[in-house]
């Protein structure tokens, strides 16, 4: 039996940082009332010049360096992401290029802010029937570029930034279990309202914005999040107190501490960096395993789970051994 295992792990940032300081000076609002309601005090926005296939790459290479490979090593690339470069061609075969990679199948994945676990899963299939050796998964956003910067209740929300894995076969696992799930019937909850086959030639450049009713997000978001955690520990027989850590998705400090008490679970097993990132989109869970690794609170043989949520609505968990 093959499994799947995280060899290594990278983020990147971009350099620029926005705090809550700063945003009262373009809107309507307060540093305590961001803090209060969200829990973001920082975000890092990137420069009008900077893709997301530029975050990516610095990502990737922070991953293969912690992975003790090289890029030709990489077989396989997926990237979940909501903000890619272009809409053609796909943003996986910009990173190949940009990384010196040639060859190997590489695509993205919208899945909204469920993106990484999507990607990740789909690699997991992968890796289980033995099509791939060595694979480069990411989730990255730029989502600022989305951003009605006039809209106080969406603006203080985001940021940007990219979380990257690689990810190699194993004898045992590893990626214990996943699980996605999606429901269309939320779209008009949160939605972006321009696309390739609708109005973007209608669109002037500024005049679309995320349309999102939070407050009903919020509920679903809670109670899925709440859900999607229970139905994998079951599924595996695991018992919550078992967990070493579970990585939400950081959309706002109020969904995690709701899912952690709906779950029984204490914040102390819970990594929290939407603080520093803001709501990162695709990019938080990645991310947030990242820096945990880094800390030196993650370590390996640990059981972890991550799981995310977003507009669709999409969900998903990766349950796995570190
Ligand atoms: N600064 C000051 N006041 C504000 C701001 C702001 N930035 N934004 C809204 N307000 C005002 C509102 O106008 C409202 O004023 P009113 O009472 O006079 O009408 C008041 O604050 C309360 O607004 P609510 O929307 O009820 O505030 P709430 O407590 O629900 O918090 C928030 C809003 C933070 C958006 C919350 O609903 C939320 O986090 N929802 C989840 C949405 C989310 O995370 N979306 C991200 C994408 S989805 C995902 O990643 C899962």
């Amino acid at each position: 039996m093959i499994y799947s295992k995280i060899a290594g792990t990278g983020r990147y940032l971009p350099e620029r940082i926005m705090t809550n300081a700063d945003l009262e000076k373009i809107v309507d609002t307060s540093d305590e009332w961001i803090r209060t309601r969200t829990g973001v005090e920082r975000r890092h926005v990137a420069t009008e010049d900077q893709l997301t296939s530029d975050l990516c790459v610095e990502a990737a290479k922070n991953a293969i360096e912690d992975a003790g490979i090289t890029a030709e090593d990489i077989d396989l690339i997926v990237v979940g992401t909501t903000s890619p470069d272009l809409i053609f061609p796909n943003i996986a075969t910009i990173i190949q290029e940009k990384l010196g990679i040639h060859g190997c199948p590489a695509f993205s994945i919208e899945a909204a802010c469920t993106g990484f676990i999507y990607a990740l899963t789909t690699t997991d299939k992968f890796i289980r029937a033995g099509e791939t050796k060595c694979a480069l998964v990411i989730g990255a956003e730029i989502i600022t570029k989305l951003i009605d910067w006039t809209d106080r209740t969406t603006c203080v929300l985001f940021g940007d930034g990219a979380g990257a894995v690689i990810v190699k076969p194993a004898d045992e696992p590893g990626i214990i279990s996943t699980h996605l799930g999606a429901d269309g019937k939320y779209k008009e909850l949160l939605y972006y309202p321009v696309g390739v086959s609708k109005d973007l030639y209608k669109a002037g450049v500024g005049d679309s914005r995320i349309i999102m009713s939070g407050n009903e997000v919020f509920k679903v978001a809670v109670k899925t999040l709440g859900n999607v955690a229970t139905i994998a520990l079951e599924a595996n027989g695991i018992d919550k107190d078992d967990l070493d850590w579970l990585i939400p998705h950081q959309a706002n400090l109020r969904i995690i501490q709701a899912t952690a008490k709906r779950l029984g679970l204490p914040m102390e097993k819970v990594i929290v960096t939407v603080q520093d990132h803001g709501n990162t989109s695709a990019a938080s869970v990645p991310m947030a395993l990242d820096v945990a690794v880094r800390d030196g609170r993650i370590k390996r043989g640990q059981l972890i789970l991550m799981e995310a949520f977003g507009g669709g609505f999409t969900w998903g968990s990766v349950l796995m051994r570190f």
